[in-house]
């Protein structure tokens, strides 16, 4: 249980189930902005090329280890990006010996590179059996990629016509569904008792489309999924506080550097990870269900993954607004930090 009174709270060690950490001069930047409060994370391989094989995830491992700043601990959890070419056998290797917990399917060309996905759901189904046999989660980016679907139907037209099929063809394989921005998907993943689950980002419980497009379009606020109408943010909410353990938090922190956001066509993705926490108890506490905070942050993803939750603890003191850099620094240039748009009074203080 966790201990609550008015000013503060103590929650097990939370864990990120859908993170972004890049490399190199990125990687160095960004992790301990993560590893200060978070114990694990899910990393995900979108990078270029992309992590496919059991030796780039234990590769890229190694490089977010060496990456960690001295005292710090931090225990990345590896993906492997699944390809039309992606050896069943590879895969049960990797997961059978520890070097990777789950597979992400990104649809090809949905997102920030992802043009190695899959296109042929028929191609990768050796691979999906072989995981379903060996209850290897697989993490999909939910949205279907066609031009004639409307971006902000991308995600409902996905459950429709790809993970419903998924899931009838495959029933035992354990599935989480990313980054969800729709009722449409909270309904679903509730209406199911077996084998989904869903990852909620912290953005996607404070920003609907109109942060993004009214009175001036805000590059920072723009990511994919693309937050949706108010109605479908305040069913995230409802979900995330549910306390249901098939919800929990995946932050989709995905850093880029300001230029490479702020330009005609730029990238999608918002970067979260120093303010997460800070920002949850706000949204929990305005919801009146701060109890349930640890739930989404620290149980319920750990449960679904098959691991114990973290045994240390972190603690939050409600006081005068706290603030974070707009801006944190990276060899590779700048990087905008989340902006909730309200005062945060939750601080992390160990
Ligand atoms: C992610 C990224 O930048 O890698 N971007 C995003 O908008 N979320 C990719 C992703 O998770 O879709
Ligand atoms: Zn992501």
């Amino acid at each position: 249980m966790p201990s609550t009174d008015d000013r503060t709270l103590t929650i097990r060690r939370p864990d990120d189930w859908h993170l972004h950490l890049r490399d190199g001069n990125m990687l160095r930047a960004v992790l301990p902005e993560t590893a200060r409060h978070f114990a694990r994370a899910i990393i995900m391989p979108n990078l270029v090329p992309p992590v496919v094989t059991a030796q780039d995830a234990l590769d890229y491992r190694n490089r977010i280890v060496e990456a960690l700043p001295e005292g710090m601990s931090f225990t990345p959890l590896m993906t492997l990006y699944l390809t039309e070419e992606t050896d069943p056998e590879d895969v049960a290797q990797a997961y059978e010996n520890g070097i990777a917990a789950a597979v992400k399917l990104y649809p090809a060309g949905a997102t920030t590179n992802s043009a190695s996905g899959v296109t042929d759901f028929n191609k990768v189904r050796p691979v999906l059996d072989k995981m379903a046999e060996i209850g290897m989660p697989l993490c999909v980016h939910g949205e279907v990629t066609s031009p004639a679907i409307d971006i902000f139907d991308r995600e409902a037209a996905f459950i429709d016509t790809v993970l419903k099929p998924i899931r009838k063809k495959n029933p035992d394989l354990r599935i989480v569904m990313e980054h969800i921005t729709t009722q449409d998907a909270v309904d679903y993943v509730r209406d199911q008792h077996r084998n989904l689950a869903a990852t909620i980002t912290t953005h996607h419980l404070i920003i609907n489309r109109n942060h993004i497009l009214a009175g001036g379009i805000k590059p920072h606020y723009y990511c994919l999924p693309v937050a949706k109408r108010e109605q479908h943010r305040i069913a995230l909410v409802q979900a995330a506080i549910s306390g249901d353990k098939r919800f929990f938090l995946g932050t989709d922190s995905a850093p880029h550097t300001d230029p490479a956001k702020l330009q005609p066509c730029g990238c999608a993705g918002v970067f979260s990870a120093p303010n997460t926490m800070s920002c949850l108890a706000e949204v929990f506490d305005a919801a009146g269900a701060l109890s349930k905070l640890e739930a989404f942050t620290s149980l319920n993803g750990p449960a679904f993954y098959n691991l114990p939750a973290n045994t240390e603890t972190i603690t939050l003191e409600h006081g005068d607004p706290v603030t974070y850099p707009s801006q944190i620094h990276t060899d590779d240039g700048p990087v905008t930090v989340f902006d909730p748009g309200f005062p945060l009074h939750w601080r992390v203080t160990d």
